[in-house]
């Protein structure tokens, strides 16, 4: 037998062989939680929070990690649950399953969650509570079950709720007392919500004829045309809530003895459909003896005096008049409520209030008189000198006086929001020493100079948003030593003093957002001076703006404390952060930088805040290659938390380098991401959370480790992984990224040599076998798959005869003398090709990706001009991809790579895509200054002639191939 008969048949077995390795390599089986989220790493049993809530789910998400505790499903469009949905979830306590579409749920789906403490299905279209739906739920504590449309409960489906204590069965359809009989199986029930339904009678011997355990019930909203007690079944009922009951004005009240509701506290009427007479008649039978809080809200058609001296029960202590329309409260009305410590008068049309009508209210410590028609405060608090809180806020009131408040030395908080008031004078505050939190936000003042120079040693909060401030003065809350937060948020500050702040020593929180401040208002470092203890700083949505590279004095140097800092969404942008910008911030841990249209970072930027870990930089314009270097997140070692969604960044290979081995968090959705290599995720050891939705993924086997990184890793979750498509190449552009056949790619090299070995010892045998006996059936079979591939080869050429251009050139910007000087005359004039240049041929207006794309497909070849810059520079890396794909896609070979500049091999390594290129193919070096050029020129004339078949490539690699560059 000749040799090389058997050398041509051990070819095709190989060839044969090789490609049903292909076919038959493994599948990955995959671990993701699909569309859902985890709060904190996956291996986190302790608190493993599950969160699928609005994610348009039509069937139940799977697989959920099995030691979930808490799960969020709620907002979903499921309608069924099957039993078999769910493995045993045992760590499970709060599942919250609310919002959706479920109308049916299988019997025994419950029993998998034994340890369950917290259910919530409300918001649903349950119609019955079955035998089988709560079945098992021993432990369960909190059950949601309103806003679905129940009618009927079995009466065995709260048998095993041994724990039960609170049911919520509000907004449903029930419609006779009876149908909840059975929820008193559970035997610690304390509170039964059962508001919004329809029912028309209450009859306590419908629901039991023993005493109950119940606390509290809510009735409220429902049509009773009866509320009848006959026998002592709510011994310890705490809170009863009967408002909006009665229909057509009649509501029948009937407890037959006195002391049944003995033990109630609270009792709310409000808005009670009952006539004027009966009402009173019910007030004045009541002797609850625990009674203490009463509430009589909407009762409109009641005179204001009936209702406040039949409300106004011995020992009544809280009572509530809200929306009544009383608008002048006497002296005689209130009397009777002497004891009173709350009186709510909110939301009534009360235009005067004066010192006598309060005169007999000593007790008083709330008095709430919001929503009202007040213009003055008249002195009329002068004898309630037990008040601790007083709301006038959304009155009209315009001024304050100095004795206005001067006997309220208990107030402890004040609500003065929302009137308008537009000056306050030295004396107003100065008695309230015990005062902690003063509102004074939607008003009209324009200064404050002098409204907190005395009094208020013990305020902690103090707000002032939405006025017409414009300019701080010198000392303006000098008294203010105990204050903690100070906002100044939604002025038109512009101005502030030099020590403005000084003597806010407590001071941690300071509000400056939406105001005019710009760089000059903070420019001297003594504005923010004199508050050692600031911990949280927002300047947000002002317009700072700088355009220098250092400042002559940093505006935070006296902020050691400072640990919070936003200076994000500045209206004019922010330009660029001076390199000094945070010098002294040396506490600051969390800064938040986004919508500041920043174009770059300095590296020396946060030089000064070695222990910041929350970054936010989102929103910025990161066109540029080097728009952030890895040299920026060198001082910063702790940070744990980076955010830089939306900000145009192409390539997060910055971070290779920056040493954050402490990053958990990394979150950039929204960019131009492409390619997320096998580098970058291992200098990100402790990652445990990664965002990168909505970017412009590459689909080829550069995401290859990437794509089975986020599939089998089980410590970091790479969230919404399935909605992560491809942009390119175009043939897959919208498909996932996990359609992707990336197996292809993942060749594991131990593999595939004892695949090799194994198959060459097998071929030596059955080939030598195979050739000896049956050799002609062989080439046969091997010739005929030749002529198959010729065949499809000439098809392809055929189509080749529609291309626009000869040769699409891609190269950096910076090379174009060489390109117009040398390379168009030398292709286009002399030798006669048609180019497709980007300066010249770029249709204007359309994406400069579009145009690109276009140029290389409706071009024959594409010839890349390297030069050192050409490789740093993003779009033509993008080209050279794009050629790639090509070559993926049509399996058609285009790229000619010319190198202007002697690259070695080792400074390729960091440009992956280029090294593993520049090892396979040909490519042409353009002569040193002075040599000859016309061999190049042939050369290139030659490569571009070229159909893109192995042989033709073969035959210019012979003798012509320049290998001293490997
Ligand atoms: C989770 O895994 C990471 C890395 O494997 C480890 O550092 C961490 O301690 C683990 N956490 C828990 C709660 O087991
Ligand atoms: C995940 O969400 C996407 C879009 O939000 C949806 O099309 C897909 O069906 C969801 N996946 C599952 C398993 O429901
Ligand atoms: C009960 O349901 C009502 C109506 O959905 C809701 O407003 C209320 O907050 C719920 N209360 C509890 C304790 O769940
Ligand atoms: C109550 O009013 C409804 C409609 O408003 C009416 O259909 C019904 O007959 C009235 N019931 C009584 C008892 O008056």
């Amino acid at each position: 037998m000749p040799t090389n008969l058997n050398m041509e048949c051990l070819k095709a077995t190989t060839s044969l062989a090789l490609l049903c390795m292909y076919i038959f390599s493994p599948q990955v089986s995959a671990f993701s939680l699909t569309n859902c989220t985890v709060s904190g790493a996956l291996n986190n049993t302790e608190e493993l929070k599950v969160l699928c809530y609005k994610m348009g789910f039509y069937t139940v998400p799977s697989p959920i990690p099995s030691n979930a505790r808490f799960i969020d499903m709620s907002f979903n469009f499921f309608s069924n649950i099957r039993a078999g949905d769910f493995e045993d979830l045992w760590n499970l306590r709060g599942f919250n399953l609310s919002n959706g579409n479920i109308s049916q749920i299988e019997d025994g789906t419950a029993k998998h969650f034994p340890n369950l403490i917290k259910l919530n299905l409300a918001y649903n279209k349950l119609k019955t509570v079955s035998r089988g739906l709560l079945d098992g739920l021993v432990n369960l504590q909190v059950l949601r079950l309103d806003g679905n449309l129940i009618e009927s409960i079995d009466e065995f489906a709260f048998k095993t709720l041994r724990s039960l204590i609170i049911l919520n069965l509000t907004e449903n359809n029930l419609r006779q007392i009876a149908n909840v009989r059975p929820v008193l199986l559970s035997p610690s029930l304390e509170e039964l919500l059962i508001g919004s339904n329809k029912f028309d009678v209450f009859n306590s011997c419908d629901l039991s004829r023993t005493a109950l355990s119940l606390i509290k019930i809510d009735l409220s909203y429902n049509p009773l045309s009866k509320f009848q007690i006959t026998e002592n079944i709510f011994p310890n009922l705490d809170y009863l809530d009967l408002s909006h009951c009665g229909r057509n004005g009649t509501m029948l009240w009937n407890i037959t003895d006195k002391t049944f509701l003995n033990s109630v506290k609270a009792l709310n009427l409000t808005a009670v459909d009952m006539p004027e007479e009966d009402l009173t008649a019910v007030l004045q039978n009541i002797t609850w003896a625990s009674l203490f809080k009463l509430r009589l809200s909407e009762l409109k058609w009641m005179k204001p005096k009936t209702l406040l001296q039949s409300g106004c029960l011995p020992g009544l202590k809280v009572l509530r008049l809200q929306r009544n329309r009383i608008s002048k409260p006497t002296a005689q009305m209130l009397d009777p409520c002497s004891n009173l410590t709350e009186l709510d008068f909110g939301e009534n049309v009360i235009s005067a209030v004066s010192a006598s009508i309060f005169k007999k209210l000593t007790q008083l410590q709330k008095l709430y008189l919001q929503v009202n028609k007040l213009t003055k405060v008249n002195n009329s608090l002068q004898n309630l000198l037990m008040l601790e809180f007083l709301d006038l806020s959304r009155n009209s009131i315009s001024e304050l006086t100095c004795t206005d408040f001067a006997n309220l030395a208990q107030l402890n908080t004040l609500y003065l929001y929302s009137n308008k008031i537009s000056k306050i004078f030295q004396c107003v505050f100065k008695d309230l020493n015990n005062l902690e939190l003063l509102r004074l936000g939607t008003n009209k003042l324009l200064t404050i100079d002098v409204a907190f120079q005395q009094g208020l040693p013990s305020l902690k909060h103090l707000q002032l948003t939405y006025n017409k401030l414009s300019k701080i003065s010198k000392e303006s809350f000098k008294s203010l030593s105990s204050l903690r937060t100070l906002d100044l948020g939604d002025n038109q500050i512009f101005e502030i003093e030099a020590h403005a702040f000084s003597g806010l020593t407590n001071l941690t929180d300071m509000l400056l957002y939406s105001n005019m401040i710009t760089s000059k208002t903070i420019k001297d470092p003594a504005v923010f001076s004199g508050m050692p203890n600031l911990k949280s700083l927002d300047l947000r949505t002002n317009i700072i703006h700088y355009d220098k590279d250092k400042l002559q004095d940093p505006p935070f140097l006296n902020l050691g404390s400072l640990n919070i800092l936003s200076i994000h969404s500045q209206r004019q942008g922010f330009g660029k952060i001076p390199s000094n910008l945070l010098q002294g911030l040396t506490s600051l841990t969390m800064f938040y930088g986004g919508r500041m249209n920043l174009n770059n970072l300095h590296p020396d930027t946060f030089k000064s805040t070695p222990n910041l870990w929350f970054l936010d930089l989102s929103k910025n314009v990161f066109t540029d290659d080097d728009s952030i270097t890895a040299e920026v997140f060198h001082p910063i070692p702790k940070l744990s938390r980076l955010i830089i969604s939306s900000a145009q960044i192409h390539s997060l290979n910055f971070l290779i380098n920056a040493n954050l081995s402490r990053l958990l968090t990394l979150r950039a959705p929204e960019n131009k991401l492409d390619v997320i290599n096998q580098t970058l995720i291992q200098s990100l050891p402790h990652l445990t959370y990664l965002d990168l939705q909505k970017n412009t993924f590459t689909c080829d086997c550069n995401n290859a480790f990437f794509i089975n990184w986020a599939l089998t890793r089980n410590y970091t979750q790479v969230i919404y992984l399935n909605r992560y498509t491809c942009s390119y190449p175009l043939s897959l552009r919208g498909k996932s990224i996990l359609d992707m056949n990336v197996e292809s790619c993942n060749v594991n090299i131990d593999f595939i040599m004892f695949v090799v070995s194994s198959v060459v010892v097998m071929l030596t045998l059955l080939g030598s076998f195979i050739c000896q006996f049956l050799h002609w059936q062989v080439l046969y079979a091997y010739y005929l798959f030749l002529a198959f591939l010729y065949d499809s080869k000439r098809k392809q050429m055929h189509q080749q005869h529609g291309f626009k251009y000869d040769a699409f050139i891609s190269y950096n910007a910076q090379d174009e003398p060489w390109v117009v000087e040398e390379l168009i005359p030398n292709l286009e004039d002399e030798q006669g090709w048609r180019l497709c240049l980007h300066h010249r041929d770029f249709e204007p207006g359309r994406s400069i990706i579009d145009n690109i794309m276009d140029g290389i497909y409706s071009s024959r070849k594409t010839v890349c001009v390297i030069t050192h810059k050409y490789l740093r520079s993003t779009w033509c890396s993008k080209e050279i991809q794009m050629a790639n794909f090509r070559l993926f896609d049509e399996k058609k070979d285009v790229l000619v790579l010319i190198f202007l500049e002697d690259i070695p091999t080792c400074q390729l390594s960091p440009y992956y895509q280029m090294r593993k290129l520049v090892k396979k193919k040909t490519y042409l070096k353009w002569p040193k200054h002075g040599e000859d050029t016309r061999v190049f020129w042939q050369k290139l004339r030659m490569a571009l002639e070229t159909k893109g078949g192995p042989k033709d490539e073969k035959a210019l690699l012979a003798g012509h191939g320049e290998h001293d560059l490997l």
